[in-house]
């Protein structure tokens, strides 16, 4: 497949750089810079692209490529820190910049022809990294575009098909960047549109079935979205092979076990063997308020559970698991230190070495999105592929305080008054998540005539781009309204409902 490489100088913009050239429908990998020329070679790429990075290019530990990638006869763009190293190593000149642009400013196009710039608008915004000034440039380049304080602040060697900008055109405050982007990948590298989900669906199962051979395969399904849509791509692939196992911790949303069941028994015809653990779990949380301990034995619990029914299943050499490309990336840490830095694996809810599984990862080079997209392509709802996350644990993290078969039905049905809420006025896809926590706080209130002493409930809505911060959302008054009004009429035990208006940090998402 025609794919792009990205050569990795540590800027926290580089899977940004990923998404958009996979948006334009091109296959792209990253690597770190370190990445030698040779090896690149081997991948065929159509084009390479240069990311920016944390250091000044002039700077004596700055992290350059390999050289000869200059020789492969392919063309490449430099992003900010990648163009000026590419001048550097070129021969061009570098000197600290008198004025140091950051963010907006406006591109004005030179008006030569250049391929990079096609269905640009001739003034257009971009947004700028500080970085030098290319005081010298390398023999066949010519200035392209300027900023206020930096001229050339986008160069061409046509000759070569060199590109670069001293901008981010891989952000969204760079207007046109995204036709840049799409520019570069297909006017300049000639690449087709050839990377969608129908296409990676038949490459996928061909590599699974190439891989699994007559092996079997299981799958800890938890009815989130990485591991269902694996679970439909496994089904096709390898059929009555695969066998999704699917553990009730008794922490489960109101009506998702039966859900889950349903879908993947009945419309996808999966086998699944379904583990009602929850009297298990429920028993051993019996006592423990203590949120580390409480995730401590919901994990144990889950493990042993996991090993018992993987006995009851037989046995399988491959595991499957819904790894995502931002968790295999190797990248250079965003600080600048140059030694590569591997992020570890996640793996489904922390399986011990032991289990001596080969694994099968489906979506290693996937984003997020993209495992969605190809949920719908395999015929799974919206519903399902746009879902929100929900942690591991489940209610348990959403309970504060003793987890008990009482507080643990008033927290499902205050949840699902929120959901049913959320998705009702349109609100439930706009936000990252939205639920409801019970509190170990009893408050005094009225029902009727009598005096009442009962549970509170808090509501949590956040908008966040990857959950790493947050911000809490500003709800109408008019839906909140709601959904106070019927957790209070509808939820027996609750006597008052609160808004957590608490961003991140100083607090996580959820309670616990
Ligand atoms: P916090 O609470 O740390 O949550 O701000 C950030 C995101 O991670 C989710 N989360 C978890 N997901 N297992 C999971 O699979 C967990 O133990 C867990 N804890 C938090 C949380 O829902 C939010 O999206």
């Amino acid at each position: 497949m025609e794919q792009i490489i990205i050569l990795d100088f540590g800027s926290p913009y580089t899977q940004l750089i990923a998404r958009r050239v996979r948006e334009c429908k091109v296959y792209c990998l990253i690597k770190p810079y370190t990445t030698a020329a040779a090896e690149i070679a081997t991948l065929k790429p159509r084009g390479l692209i240069l990311s920016g990075g944390p250091l000044s290019a002039s700077a004596a530990n700055a992290p350059r490529p390999d050289p000869a990638i200059y020789q492969l006869g392919v063309p490449v763009l430099g992003i900010a820190y990648g163009l000026q190293v590419m001048a550097l190593e070129l021969g061009g000149g570098l000197e600290p910049a008198a004025q140091r642009e950051y963010g907006k400013v406006t591109l004005k196009l030179s008006g030569t022809e250049s391929a990079l710039f096609r269905n640009v608008e001739a003034q257009t915004q971009v947004w700028s990294s500080p970085g030098g000034r290319l005081s010298r440039l390398p023999e066949g380049f010519i200035g392209i575009g300027s900023t206020p304080h930096s001229d050339p602040a986008a160069v061409e060697e046509p000759r070569r098909r060199f590109y670069g900008v001293q901008f981010h055109p891989e952000v969204v405050h760079s207007l046109h960047g995204y036709q840049m982007l799409s520019n570069f990948v297909h006017e300049v590298c000639g690449c087709g549109e050839s990377w969608t989900m129908q296409a990676y669906r038949r490459q996928a199962i061909e590599q699974i079935r190439a891989q699994v051979g007559d092996e079997h395969v299981i799958l800890g399904l938890s009815g989130g979205v990485d591991s269902s849509v694996a679970a439909v791509l496994l089904q096709e692939a390898i059929g009555e092979r695969l066998t999704c196992i699917f553990v009730n911790n008794g922490l489960l949303r109101a009506g998702e076990a039966e859900s889950v069941r349903d879908l993947f028994c009945r419309n996808f015809n999966i086998r699944l063997h379904y583990e009602d653990a929850s009297e298990l779990f429920l028993s051993r949380l019996a006592g423990v308020t203590d949120p580390e301990k409480k995730r401590a034995v919901i994990g144990n619990s889950f493990i042993e559970v996991f090993e018992a029914a993987q006995k009851k299943v037989g046995h399988a050499r491959f595991l499957a698991q819904g790894t995502v490309y931002p968790d295999v990336i190797e990248s250079i840490a965003a600080d600048g230190n140059p030694a590569t830095l591997v992020k570890s694996h996640h793996n489904v809810g922390g399986l011990p070495s032991e289990m001596r599984f080969e694994l099968v990862e489906p979506f290693r080079y996937l984003f997020k999105d993209e495992v969605r997209e190809l949920g719908e392509v395999l015929g799974l709802s919206r519903e399902l592929v746009w879902r929100q996350p929900f942690p591991g644990p489940g209610l348990g993290v959403r309970l504060v305080g003793e987890i008990t078969p009482e507080r643990l039905r008033i927290l499902r049905e205050a949840d699902a008054i929120v959901t049913e809420e959320m998705r009702r006025s349109d609100w439930y896809y706009k936000v990252w998540q939205s639920f409801a926590v019970l509190l170990p706080v009893r408050s005094v209130g009225v029902k009727g005539d009598l005096r009442t002493y009962e549970e509170t409930v808090a509501l949590r809505v956040v908008e966040s781009l990857d959950g790493m911060t947050a911000d809490w959302v500003r709800l109408p008054y008019e839906l909140l309204e709601v959904i106070s009004r019927r957790i209070l009429s509808e939820v027996p035990g609750v006597s008052r409902v609160c808004y957590d208006i608490s961003h991140k940090p100083p607090s996580t998402i959820e309670w616990e």
